[in-house]
């Protein structure tokens, strides 16, 4: 029992137990890192639970902070963390109990059940933003639009202006309701985020994604480059909003441009990450889809996903996708029908929720690029056409899950499907009417 004497607070009101005065500081410097990922927060509470090892709230922030990576190379480090929290159980007040407890079943695969957790504590702490961020974050590798808007929409009347990190939880609505198609409104809170905080890269990226599925790809340019001092330079996120930048090129059909994103700011070097080396192989896919010439480029990107096979294979299906994706285009097929294997494994051994995202998405979304690759055009659209309208159970963006959609227009148009690829087009240019991309697609259907 913690004596009331012995509360103490956050910057939002919300309660942490007894820990050293210093460390409480240390939290909210990890909490500003985390949701602006100017920094890592990882960093900054080792320092702190090295000298305040019964920081529970570090342990627990700790472990869900590696979860948010979403690969399995993290998971002896995320137990530690659980089990030292868990071994000061005693200490903890209700907060942190559900806190850990949702850390507990995000790192058993139960990653729904962690949110409505978290959603228990946000009921009796509204302005708790660890769980909020780690919900919205969850509810985005479940492709869960509904709970990215509405999660925030539960807990906002709870924040103002005057609360600290008020622009991170505008943010974070405003790219629920983008995904949630309400982008006037999106559009609205985003940038009402910006005139807060202007180096919120969140409120920046939903932004992007407000432009992107609206096709104001010319305005989108122009938006992510006069603000580019305030999200790139130092920023974690920078590589997923240079994506986005590359994409607006891309609408344009300004490869050159893309590439050069590309080489100097998506995948500049190597990388360990799987968030940065999916954007790299999605935005290498597109442009193969478009008969660009990329070089040796997929040498690179297939090298480093062939280094975590196969200690990560099966472990989230949308990373092993885009695994998949770099394999087949570096041509090294049998390595990718390795992941494929592995991927399917995942669809039946794996707890029920991956095994979902393996069995409905993600296997069938591997076969179809393998089959690409082998110019079985007929394949491709029997795997990926009945998984459109679900695809989003696989987590991810509905600009990320476009690839699926780009693939199926081609393999429409290459294998002589000529009645798909005219209603795939038609469909698409009422979303991108005046898109050069989308000109070029019908082009090469007419040749
Ligand atoms: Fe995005």
């Amino acid at each position: 029992m913690i004596s009331s004497s012995k509360i103490q607070q956050d910057a939002r009101g919300t309660p942490v137990s007894s820990c050293m005065p210093e460390s409480l500081d240390d939290y909210e410097r990890a909490l500003r890192q985390f949701q602006s990922y100017f920094g890592d927060p990882t960093v900054t509470l080792a320092q702190t639970l090295e000298r305040d090892p019964e920081f529970v709230l570090g342990h627990i922030f700790n472990a869900s902070a590696m979860l948010m990576m979403t690969e399995r190379q993290y998971l002896p480090d995320v137990l530690d963390s659980i089990k030292n929290a868990e071994a000061l159980a005693h200490k903890s007040n209700d907060r942190e109990k559900g806190l850990l407890a949702g850390t507990r079943h995000w790192m058993e695969g139960r990653w729904d059940l962690a949110t409505v957790v978290w959603d228990q504590v946000l009921a009796e702490y509204p302005r708790d933003a660890l769980a909020l961020q780690f919900a919205h974050l969850t509810d985005f590798f479940l492709g869960d639009a509904v709970n990215l808007r509405d999660r925030i929409g539960r807990v906002i009347g709870s924040w103002s202006e005057t609360t600290p990190g008020y622009s991170y939880i505008l943010g974070m609505q405003a790219f629920g309701l983008e995904e949630c198609n309400q982008f006037a409104r999106a559009e609205e809170t985003a940038m009402k985020a910006l005139s807060i905080e202007a180096r919120d890269g969140w409120s920046v990226h939903a932004m992007a994604h407000v432009l992107e599925m609206q096709n104001r790809y010319e305005e989108g340019q122009q938006f992510m480059r006069s603000r580019v001092d305030d999200w790139a330079p130092g920023n974690g996120f920078a590589f997923h909003n240079w994506w986005h930048l590359a994409l607006f090129h891309m609408e344009q059909e300004d490869f050159v441009s893309a590439l050069q994103l590309y080489d100097e700011q998506i995948l500049p070097g190597e990388s360990d990450m799987s968030m940065q080396m999916l954007d790299a192989s999605a935005l290498l896919w597109r442009l193969h889809l478009q008969d660009v010439d990329l070089g040796d480029r997929w040498t690179m990107i297939a090298d480093l996903w062939a280094r975590k096979t196969p200690a990560e294979n099966g472990y989230y299906a949308f990373n092993d996708l885009h695994a998949v994706i770099a394999l087949v285009g570096a041509g090294r097929l049998s390595e990718a029908r390795a992941i494929l294997a592995d991927l399917q494994k995942a669809a039946t051994d794996n707890p029920p929720l991956t095994a979902m995202m393996a069995r409905d998405v993600g296997v069938p979304a591997a076969q179809a690029m393998i089959a690409f690759a082998e110019q079985r055009y007929d394949d491709v659209i029997d795997a990926l056409y009945p998984i459109r309208s679900i695809a989003n159970r696989f987590g991810g963006s509905n600009a990320q899950r476009d690839i699926l959609t780009q693939t199926l227009i081609e393999a429409a148009i290459r294998g002589g499907r000529e009645g798909l690829a005219t209603n795939l087009l038609s469909e698409r240019e009422v979303h991108k009417p005046f898109s050069p991309l989308t000109r070029r697609f019908k082009k090469r259907l007419l040749q």
